[in-house]
């Protein structure tokens, strides 16, 4: 197995839909094995296959602070299957380097998937945690959807990308989130 290079905002594939996986084989298992060692030696709390250049239905991620033991999760063929709530997240992602800004997220999810040995299992991630966040933010990678699609403020995202010498957000993959707007400007 071995740490990987991480591909940078810019690079097309990461705007790619990936493929469901329908064996959890050999091949998935050694991909698992490198996101992990990928996450760990590049300091990420996620990381999903495409960013690495395999456009398989595959994350990782360990939300575990540094005084806890760690505590990998793998998620393959996730699936959202109930969401609630909204909450304003500052985020950054390894294919963005040192980047951050705010999105708009999910306050609570429910989320189905199998682990890394082919079994399905569900879990609830509620109040916003960084579980809750990260879930979301890995589960769009495999969607070709990158968390400057759910900014706050694109201009604010635009200052960050260019301060780290990154393309400016793409106007065109924006998403627009009248539900959890209308849900943040009442929680004012
Ligand atoms: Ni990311």
């Amino acid at each position: 197995m071995a740490i990987k290079n991480i591909l940078k905002y810019g690079t097309t594939s990461l705007r790619e839909p990936s493929k469901e996986v329908h064996k959890v084989s050999k091949k998935i298992s050694d991909l698992v094995q490198d996101l992990l060692e990928t996450m760990y030696a590049k300091n990420g709390v996620g990381l999903a296959a495409p960013q690495i250049g395999i456009n398989y239905r595959v994350f990782v991620l360990d939300v575990s602070s540094n005084d806890e033991p760690l505590n990998p999760m793998v998620f393959i063929n996730p699936k959202i299957i109930k969401k609630s709530g909204a909450i304003i997240s500052n985020e950054g992602c390894l294919s963005f380097p040192e980047a951050y800004t705010d999105v708009r997220r999910y306050k609570n999810i429910t989320v189905k998937a199998l682990d890394r040995n082919g079994r399905p299992f569900v879990l609830e991630a509620n109040g916003g945690t960084l579980l809750t966040r990260c879930i979301q933010h890995e589960f769009d990678h495999l969607n070709g959807i990158l968390f400057i699609d759910h900014c706050i403020n694109r201009f604010e995202a635009d200052a960050q990308l260019e301060k780290f010498n990154l393309p400016p957000v793409e106007v065109d993959k924006l998403i627009e989130e009248p539900e959890l707007e209308k849900e943040l400007t009442n929680n004012d």
